[in-house]
């Protein structure tokens, strides 16, 4: 079953490039203390999530963070390289490209998509959340398109 509202994410170990290469950070250095915005996309560089999705958070991250919000996370199911590079060639400076390499935590909240027949192996579906010292206070999934988990339904819902 999928992560509820309510609940805690799991702990787990995620990678970030750092300035040497990529970098090991926990769901507490991410979440602890914290109110946080992850949305999470089925592929670094496909068109839908490089086109709006991420582009919508770049636009708005000013404004998510003047409701209060410590930092917007990106989440794939993608190696710290291919986040890092994704994220330079989409100006996401202010939004941290996380890589949830091996779907751990994607298949622990149960959010996993099974994507083998596209040549993507098990990928994130589409979803954003309001993260609040490490619990979930909103979770919008999308089915298709980038509609519930948009930055502009999320700025709406801060
Ligand atoms: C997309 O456009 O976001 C997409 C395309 C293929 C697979 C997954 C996502």
């Amino acid at each position: 079953m999928a992560i509820q509202v309510g609940d805690k994410l799991p702990s787990v170990t995620f990678k970030v490039m750092g300035e040497n290469g990529p970098e090991s950070v926990t769901t507490d250095d991410l979440f602890a203390g914290k109110k946080v915005v992850l949305f999470a996309v089925p592929g670094a560089f496909t068109p839908g999530c490089t086109i709006t999705h991420l582009p919508g958070f770049v636009v708005n991250a000013d404004k998510i963070k003047a409701k209060g919000v410590d930092s917007i996370v990106c989440l794939a199911v993608n190696d710290a390289f291919v986040m890092d590079a994704w994220g330079k060639s989409q100006n996401a400076e202010e939004i941290i490209m996380l890589a949830d390499g091996s779907a751990v935590f994607t298949k622990e909240i149960g959010l996993e998509k099974d994507l083998t027949e596209g040549g993507l192996g098990i990928r994130s579906q589409r979803y954003a959340m309001i993260v609040n010292d490490g619990t979930v206070e909103l979770l919008n999934v999308d089915d298709k398109g980038v509609d519930k988990s948009s930055a502009e339904t999320i700025l709406a819902a801060l």
